[in-house]
């Protein structure tokens, strides 16, 4: 995991560090727009197989447009969706579809998107707006602006960090849920924020005529707002943003804790993207609602393989996107020093396939974030972990933890299970029933947080799988008998781990 100690985008920028909220005020002039004819031009199309383990294909801008799935809406908006018409097998890569990446890197700054529709609430898909930097997962840092799974009907906004960044989510209108931002103590669910208006996400938000995200990001926090289409304030629709003027209080005011905002986000590009089922949607299927739920996972790929035609609402059309520069200005009643400015640094960014392999990696985690592995309370020797979403803002519709049920393959006789850290009685020496992180050591340096699965969750999984190069689980699950570990996937993608006592 990269340390925090990392070197902020710019000397100017930490020198401001000292200046305090009631010092200083922030004002914004146009840097970027991407609108019309020209939004595709500032994204790169990613292409790689997806980091989040989707049943998704994307493809690049010429496959996206023979197939139909990209273009113009009216009005000239950006307009582009996933493939609704070929039933695939599911055995193939998946559905094709779109990721953008932003070529600009940027540091700090006033982002509007001004978005007509988003996919709406469908089962097996998973639509996501955000932001990460430039570097190897979390340590540049990641926001996630909008992003939902399944048949959710609002938002949740999330940060995920390198160490040493909690946020309060203080003087705003959204609930919280986690304040931990740091993937190595916080787990990979972040710190996470949102609001329960319906108009804020999938088909609550398509039926209002969408409306504007706005995220704001100084040396001091990140704030996202969203407003409804028929309550845009008038300094966005005048074309001169002014957050401290009308924006309001923030749905989510990343802000509070002991996060250094300028060491933790750092050069980010904007990422656009809808994937299916995979490492969110995909492990939270089996507590939904949706077609084939009871087989989880793999329910999940088998109804969208088979039903194109339930991902023709799941298509993004934009507006525009228009990036602010910020620039400090201290307040004439502070006796603080006189005014300095700093400008937003933007680094062009390499392409999308050579950025895209660290991102890859990188990302998995991020978008495994949200679900998270909790091990049963089972007394039994064997007892399974489950998936079940580990947000509040999914609770609603996801409320309930899979059940599953535990593994058949692997010979139990000798293998107790791994506890929940609540569990009274210890299996080994190496169970912990204390707030104290036990680690087990499994190959090499990789060590396996076994207090903090419950949030690590698919984040872990997937570092040992990348680490193998494979999903070839009965590979991996040989690897961990050889260390008095047995791992276990079954048909429907359920991860069972058991100690060896
Ligand atoms: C994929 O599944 C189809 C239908 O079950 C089957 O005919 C085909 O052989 C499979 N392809 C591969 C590569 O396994
Ligand atoms: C929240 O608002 C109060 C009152 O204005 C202020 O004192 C406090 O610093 C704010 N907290 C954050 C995290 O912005
Ligand atoms: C964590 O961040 C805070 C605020 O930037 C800083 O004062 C503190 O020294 C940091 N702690 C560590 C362990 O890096």
């Amino acid at each position: 995991m990269p340390s925090s100690r990392l070197v902020g985008p710019s000397g100017l920028l930490l020198a401001l560090l000292p200046l305090t909220a009631s010092a200083v005020s922030y004002s914004y002039s146009l840097q970027d727009t991407y609108a019309g004819s020209n939004f595709y031009d500032g994204f790169n199309f990613f292409t790689d197989s997806d980091p989040t383990h989707g049943f998704v294909q994307y493809v690049d801008q010429a496959t996206a447009i023979s197939s139909g799935i990209l273009g113009y809406g009216t009005g000239n908006t950006a307009k582009w969706g996933v493939d609704d018409t070929t039933v695939l097998y599911a055995n193939s890569t998946g559905r094709q579809s779109v990721r953008l990446e932003g070529k600009v890197n940027y540091n700090h700054g006033l982002f509007l998107a001004d978005i007509k529709h988003m996919p709406g609430s469908i089962c097996g898909v998973w639509p996501a707006f955000w932001t990460l930097g430039d570097s190897t997962w979390p340590a540049h840092g990641e926001l996630d602006i909008i992003e939902g799974v399944n048949m959710a009907s609002t938002n949740q906004i999330a940060a995920h960090t390198a160490p040493n960044c909690t946020m309060k989510f203080q003087n705003q209108t959204g609930w919280a849920n986690g304040y931990d931002c740091a993937v190595s103590t916080g787990g990979a669910a972040g710190c996470a924020t949102g609001s329960n208006d319906q108009t804020g996400y999938g088909d609550g938000f398509n039926s209002n005529g969408g409306g504007v995200y706005a995220m704001q990001w100084t040396s001091e926090f990140m704030k996202v707002w969203f407003f409804p289409r028929n309550a845009i304030p008038a300094s966005i629709s005048s074309g001169s943003p002014s957050p401290a003027l009308d924006f309001g209080t923030p749905v989510g005011n990343f802000d509070g804790g002991s996060c250094d905002i300028d060491s933790h986000f750092i050069n980010h590009r904007m990422i656009f993207d809808t994937t299916f089922c995979g490492d969110w949607a995909g492990s939270v299927y089996s507590s939904t609602s949706c077609p084939l739920a009871s087989s989880g996972s793999s329910g999940c790929v088998n109804y969208v393989a088979g039903n194109p035609s339930a991902f023709t609402d799941a298509y993004w059309e934009v507006n525009y996107i228009k990036v602010f520069s910020e620039t400090v200005v201290a307040d004439p009643t502070s006796s603080s020093s006189s005014s300095s400015s700093s400008s937003m640094t933007s680094t062009s960014s390499s392409s999308s396939s050579s950025s895209s392999t660290s991102s890859s990696s990188s990302s998995s985690a991020t978008r495994s974030s949200s679900s998270s592995l909790t091990s049963s309370s089972s007394t039994t020797s064997s007892s399974s972990i489950s998936t079940s979403s580990s947000s509040s803002a999914r609770s609603s519709s996801t409320s309930s933890s899979s059940s599953i049920k535990p593994s058949t393959s692997s010979s139990s006789s000798s293998s107790s299970s791994i506890r929940s850290t609540s569990s009274s009685t210890s299996s080994s020496t190496k169970t912990s029933t204390s707030t104290t992180s036990t680690h087990f050591n499994l190959f090499n340096n990789q060590e396996l947080d076994l207090f903090n699965l419950e949030t690590h969750n698919l984040f872990l999984l997937h570092k040992i799988i990348d680490k193998y190069q494979t999903h070839n689980y009965k590979h991996i699950e040989q690897i961990f008998q050889q260390n008095h570990f047995i791992f276990v996937i079954d048909q429907e993608n359920i991860f069972d781990f058991f100690v060896d006592a």
